[in-house]
C-alpha cells in the first residue's frame, strides 16, 4: 500500500491546501481506512472507532496484540454519549477542567462500541484531544476516531511525522504531518468506573490536578511498584514498552556518582567493542567521557525532559548504539509520566548507586 504523506501548517489550519488534506484524511477514515495525525501527547493512528473491521486494521498494522484495547477520540460532549454510560458527575468536573486536553477517562461502555475498539472490555477508553489538527481530522473522520500511538508495538512513541514514516509507511493509507508533538509523552489514563478514580497511567495531566477537582484518586499498584507481580489495569501497560533497540540502564544517585558509575560501565562495554549512547542533562553533559553522549534537556523543566524522551531513544536506534546509560530525572509534575516511561524502555533495569 502506498501512504500518503501530507504535511500541513497549524498556522493556515483554515487555507484552502489544508482543508483539502483534512477532507482526504476524512474520506479516508470513513471508507475504514487509517490515518496517523499529531495529538498534543503523541502521533495517533486512527481508525473509525465504531466500525470493527476499521479498528481491526490498526492491530495488524502496529503488530498490537488483540486484547489490548484502543482509545476513542472525540471531539465534544454530545459525543460522549453515544459511546459511554454512567457517567460520574466527577468525570463531567474533569472533563470540564481538562477536556480538551492529555487525558484519557475509562467509562462504561454503549452497545455502538465494538468489542474489536475495546479488546473485549465492557469499558471505553475515551480521551478529546486539544490539538486543532487532530479536531480537524476526527471531526473530519466521523467524530469516533480509535487511535493508539502510531508506533510499532513495542517501540518508542512517535512524536514526530517522520517516526511514524519509519515504522508505518507502506501499511497505513496516511500520515497528515503537522510537525513535533507539544507534550511528548502520552496522556494519563483515569479509571472512572472504579471508587475512588485510578490512575492506570501517568501523564501531563497529575494525581494532584486531579484530587483538586475528585477528591482522592488512586494510582494503580502496577504503576507505582512496577516490579510487583500486579497485573496492570491498563492491558496496554503489561508489555516491555516504549523500549529502544539497544539495551537501556537507569542510573540513579548523587549527580556525580552517577556520573562516575556512568563512565566507569560505559568504559568496560566500549572496550569490548560496544558503541555506548549516555542520557544526561545540560547541568552534567560535560562531565561524561565516553561515547555519544545527549542532553535530554535541563532538570529544571520536566516537560522539556519529557518532549524529548521517546525522539532520542529513537536518535540512539538510528546511531546504533548497543548499550545506553541514562541518569534518572526529578518525579515532580509530568515527571512521574517520564520516569514511568523510562522504567518501562529498561525493562526496569535500575542500578542504584
Ligand atoms: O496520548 C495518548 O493517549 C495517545 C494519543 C494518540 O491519544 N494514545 C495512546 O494510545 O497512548 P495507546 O493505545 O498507545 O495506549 C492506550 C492505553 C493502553 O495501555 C491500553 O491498554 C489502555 O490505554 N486502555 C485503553 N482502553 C482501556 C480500557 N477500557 N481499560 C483499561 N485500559 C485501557
Ligand atoms: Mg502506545
Amino acid at each position: 500500500m502506498r501512504t500518503i504523506i501530507e504535511k500541513i501548517d497549524r498556522a493556515q489550519l483554515n487555507s484552502e491546501e489544508s482543508t483539502n488534506i483534512i477532507k482526504k484524511a476524512g474520506e479516508i477514515l470513513k471508507k475504514g481506512g487509517l490515518v496517523a495525525f499529531p495529538t498534543e501527547t503523541v502521533y495517533g493512528l486512527g481508525a473509525d472507532g465504531l466500525n470493527e473491521n476499521a479498528a481491526k486494521k490498526i492491530y495488524a498494522a502496529k503488530g498490537r496484540p488483540s486484547d489490548n484495547p484502543l482509545i476513542i477520540h472525540i471531539t465534544d460532549m454530545a459525543a460522549l454519549g453515544r459511546i459511554a454510560k454512567k457517567i460520574p458527575e466527577a468525570a463531567v468536573r474533569i472533563a470540564g477542567k481538562y477536556w480538551p486536553g492529555p487525558l484519557t477517562m475509562i467509562f462504561e461502555k454503549t452497545d455502538a462500541v465494538p468489542y474489536g475498539t475495546t479488546g473485549g472490555l465492557d469499558t471505553v477508553a475515551v480521551r478529546m484531544p486539544e490539538d486543532d489538527i487532530a479536531a480537524a481530522v476526527i471531526r473530519a473522520g466521523g467524530g469516533y476516531i480509535a487511535a493508539p500511538s502510531a508506533n510499532t508495538s513495542g517501540r518508542p512513541s512517535p512524536t514526530k511525522a517522520r517516526h511514524v514514516k519509519e515504522d508505518l509507511e507502506g501499511r497505513i493509507d496516511m500520515i497528515v504531518d503537522g510537525g513535533p508533538t507539544e507534550i511528548g509523552v502520552e496522556s494519563t489514563i483515569l479509571d472512572m468506573t472504579a471508587d475512588p478514580p485510578m490512575i492506570l497511567r501517568p501523564g501531563a495531566v497529575t494525581r494532584e490536578m486531579l484530587e483538586e477537582l475528585a477528591g482522592p484518586v488512586c494510582v494503580d499498584k502496577a504503576v507505582i511498584a512496577p516490579e510487583s507481580k500486579e497485573r496492570p489495569k491498563a492491558p496496554g501497560m503489561k508489555y516491555r514498552h516504549y523500549a529502544p533497540r539497544a539495551e537501556l540502564c537507569i542510573i540513579e544517585g548523587e549527580m556525580e556518582a552517577v556520573a562516575d558509575a556512568v563512565n566507569r560501565m560505559a568504559e568496560e562495554k566500549f572496550a569490548c567493542g560496544y558503541k555506548i549512547g549516555i542520557i544526561g542533562t545540560d547541568e552534567t553533559l560535560g562531565k561524561y567521557k565516553k561515547g555519544i553522549v545527549k542532553s535530554i534537556g535541563t532538570r529544571e523543566d520536566e516537560a522539556v525532559i519529557a518532549n524529548r524522551l521517546y525522539g532520542i531513544l529513537r536518535e540512539f536506534d538510528e546511531e546504533n548504539v548497543d548499550y545506553i546509560f541514562s541518569e534518572a530525572f526529578p518525579t515532580g509534575g509530568i515527571g512521574s509520566a517520564v520516569m514511568n516511561r523510562l522504567l518501562k524502555a529498561a525493562g526496569h533495569h535500575v542500578i542504584y548507586i
